[in-house]
């Protein structure tokens, strides 16, 4: 911390309200950004914690269409079940709101009139789709189509999932209204656009000169989007959920939702406190947003330019976004499925809170992504919490209960190891500091447990169950420093295991302590009662995992199986329509990938008529050696199409599974090139 700071801001990226949250979600942004804020309480400085739920925007509308219900029963039912699990799982926010109060609306709708008032936005007319049949414009996830660069007919008109190309929804092939079903037409519209190459120059200033220090991804990924050119920003959006344009005229507009959401934080902290300006509004208050990598260029770009363009406002002093979470390697995903979600963790690993944060925080994706495997958030509570901390504190508890009637002993004259055991609490404790004021929670959480890891070594070294006949004092002496290395412990981890940490304090009759007693070697007094312990930890069995692996399996089979995940039938096609396609056996000659393209292939096949070119979108798929060789069907009439200057004869016929994973179509045995497929 460079400045002189006197309070602290800290957000927490608002969830969407369309699904429970997950561990990526906790790995990413809220197990961080909690360690955090229980690190500041504990130092007593003055912080407010914000979050709540991101109820608006087109995913929410999808989601209450296919369960036939309202985006306000959607909102509602996550809004709950987010916020209770938030709860429960100790994430102590100062206050969780959410984006359909009042407040928000309010807030949300004055910063945008101030904004339009000044004349900050760009007024642009544009053409976009727009089904006649619902009267209503498509947002572009509304609409689905063939993608023009792998020709998959079921491209969104924002991304093609198959071959993960970015898309316009006018960039689609036979686009049609996932509303209705029927072809778009193209409509004029009015929008209000966020002039962001107006600010590039300070953006560029504030970001790549004055914040140097900020995460290297983050500031990356700055720097690559400033370096790319900044373009006005869409601000408003025709949907009929969200909150209305508060413009004459603007009927059936609605504040985009990367516009009202990070208001939200502003609104939150109104709700928090009738003192919010000052959290807001004073250049000595530190704003710190955690969120994860998608989310920077909103963080770091967008809102710091509405809040500018506003006035008043201060900007973020850092956004330590954090990488993704994979799951047993394999990408985290919610309409798949696959997820360990928070609200079901909390059903089946009853009190152990402590345990997923511990695992959350040690394999936190700060640099780079990695991967939750439920093996190794078995080794590490029995290896680590079980082994280390637990074993730790128990000894330590158990010998005081058994020789000194669990009271602490009185210390006598210390040794050279028994001081410098001491001393090291002191060093950890800077070390832990150090770590989480540069947002390094791994570094962080390690050097805390090396607190519990020095109270082991302590005992194993001194090994007073040898002493206690001969020399009782040194017993005392031992257990007393132990006692005091425990009591350090329920300190330096309490951001880490608050759970934990506070039933440590209770059976060291511990009252509140601060972080500026963390590193004494006096928390506790002798004479004093301890209270009878139980076990910190407790082994997680191989059943158990098992069991979770049987699950994440078990999904894995119902996506693979299950109707309700694969794509619904399409309209019935009559005999004549099917007649009219031409398919036919071929056996693939040459294959070479496009030139600067990553997924197209270009393959040479005989098809018994003649040798064609076709042009395939699958080269994440194969290797050109897998395919040379093979027989395949292929659609052989299909109108021709140039792709990237090479014109393509037909399409070769390919499966794909639910997670977009592709097949070739052959024949189980070898047939002749040019057979008809009927
Ligand atoms: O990516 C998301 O989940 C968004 N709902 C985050 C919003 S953060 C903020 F700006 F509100
Ligand atoms: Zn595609």
């Amino acid at each position: 911390m460079s400045k002189n700071f006197k309070r602290h801001l800290v957000t927490a990226a608002l969830p969407y309200a369309n699904g429970p949250v997950h561990i990526g979600h906790l790995a990413g942004v809220y197990v961080p950004a909690d360690i955090y804020v229980r690190y500041l309480r504990l130092k007593g400085e003055d912080v407010v914690f914000i979050c709540g739920s991101d109820e608006h925007g087109v995913p929410i509308t999808i989601k209450a269409r296919q369960e036939k219900v309202s985006p306000q029963d959607i909102v509602d039912k996550y809004h709950g079940i987010i916020k209770k699990s938030f709860e429960d799982f100790g994430i102590s926010f100062s206050i969780y709101s959410r984006t359909t109060s009042k407040t928000h609306y309010q807030t949300a709708s004055d910063f945008f009139k101030t904004l339009y008032n000044r004349g900050e936005f760009l007024e642009k007319t544009t053409s976009q789709y727009y089904d006649e049949e619902v009267k209503q414009f498509l947002a572009d996830r509304y609409i689905t189509g063939t993608c023009p660069h792998c020709g998959n007919d079921s491209a969104y008109g924002d991304q093609c999932e198959r071959c993960g190309t970015s898309l316009n929804a006018t960039d689609l092939i036979h686009p049609r209204s996932m509303l209705s079903g029927s072809k778009p037409v193209m409509k004029d519209t009015l929008h209000w656009f966020l002039p962001l190459d107006k600010h590039e120059k300070e953006l560029r200033k504030w970001i790549l000169e004055e914040n140097k220090d900020w995460k290297p991804n983050v500031y990356g990924q700055c720097k690559s989007w400033l370096d790319a050119g900044l373009q006005p920003r869409a601000v408003s959006r025709d949907l009929d959920w969200g909150i209305p344009v508060p413009v004459e005229g603007a009927e059936g507009k609605v504040l985009y939702v990367w516009f009202d959401a990070p208001i939200g934080y502003i609104s939150a902290t109104k709700e928090l406190t009738a003192d919010w300006e000052k959290y807001w509004k004073r250049e000595d208050t530190r704003m710190i947003h955690f969120i994860g990598k998608d989310n920077i260029v909103f963080h770091c770009i967008i809102f710091p330019v509405m809040l500018k363009t506003h006035g008043e406002y201060i900007l973020p002093d850092n956004v330590p976004a954090n990488e993704f979470l994979n799951l047993e390697g394999d990408k985290i995903s919610t309409s798949r499925n696959w997820a360990v979600w928070l609200h079901e963790y909390l059903e089946e690993f009853r009190d152990k809170q402590d345990v997923l944060r511990y695992v959350l925080c040690a394999t936190m994706p700060e640099t780079k992504d990695n991967d939750f495997t439920w093996k190794d958030f078995q080794s590490r509570n029995n290896n680590e919490l079980v082994a280390v901390f637990g074993n730790f504190v128990n000894r330590a508890l158990v010998l005081t209960q058994k020789y000194f009637e669990g009271r602490v002993p009185e210390r006598g004259t210390m040794n050279d190891f028994d001081r410098q055991s001491l001393e090291e609490i002191g060093n950890l404790k800077g070390a832990v500091e150090e770590n989480l004021e540069n947002f390094r929670f791994r570094e962080a959480l390690k050097a805390g447990m090396d607190v519990a890891r020095l109270g082991n070594k302590y005992l194993a070294d001194t090994e007073p169950w040898k002493l206690i006949k001969t020399d009782p004092d040194r017993v005392k002496t031992i257990l007393h420093i132990s006692l005091q290395i425990a009591a350090n412990l329920a300190i330096i981890l309490e951001p880490f295991l608050p759970f934990t940490t506070a039933r440590l304090a209770e059976y060291l009759n511990l009252k509140k302590l601060t972080w500026k007693d963390a590193g004494k070697t006096d928390l506790l007094k002798a004479g004093e009662a301890l209270k009878e312990p139980g076990l910190l930890f407790e082994k997680i069995e191989d059943e158990v995992i098992e069991k979770q692996l049987q699950k994440l399996q078990r999904s894995k089979e119902s996506r693979n199986g299950s109707p309700s995940v694969s794509k619904p039938q399409k309209p019935s096609v009559s005999y004549d329509d099917f007649a009219k396609m031409d398919i036919r056996t071929g056996t693939v000659l040459e294959v070479i990938k496009v030139p600067k393209t990553d997924k197209l292939m270009q393959l040479k096949i005989q098809t018994g008529m003649d040798e064609r070119t076709v042009i395939s979108g699958i080269a994440g798929f194969f290797k050109p050696e897998d395919l040379v060789g093979k027989q395949v069907c292929l659609l052989a009439n299909l109108e021709p199409r140039t792709i990237k200057g090479i014109t393509s004869h037909g399409m070769i016929l390919l499966a794909e599974d639910a997670d977009g994973k592709l097949v070739l179509v052959t024949p189980t045995e070898g047939v002749s090139n040019g057979s008809e497929v009927k």
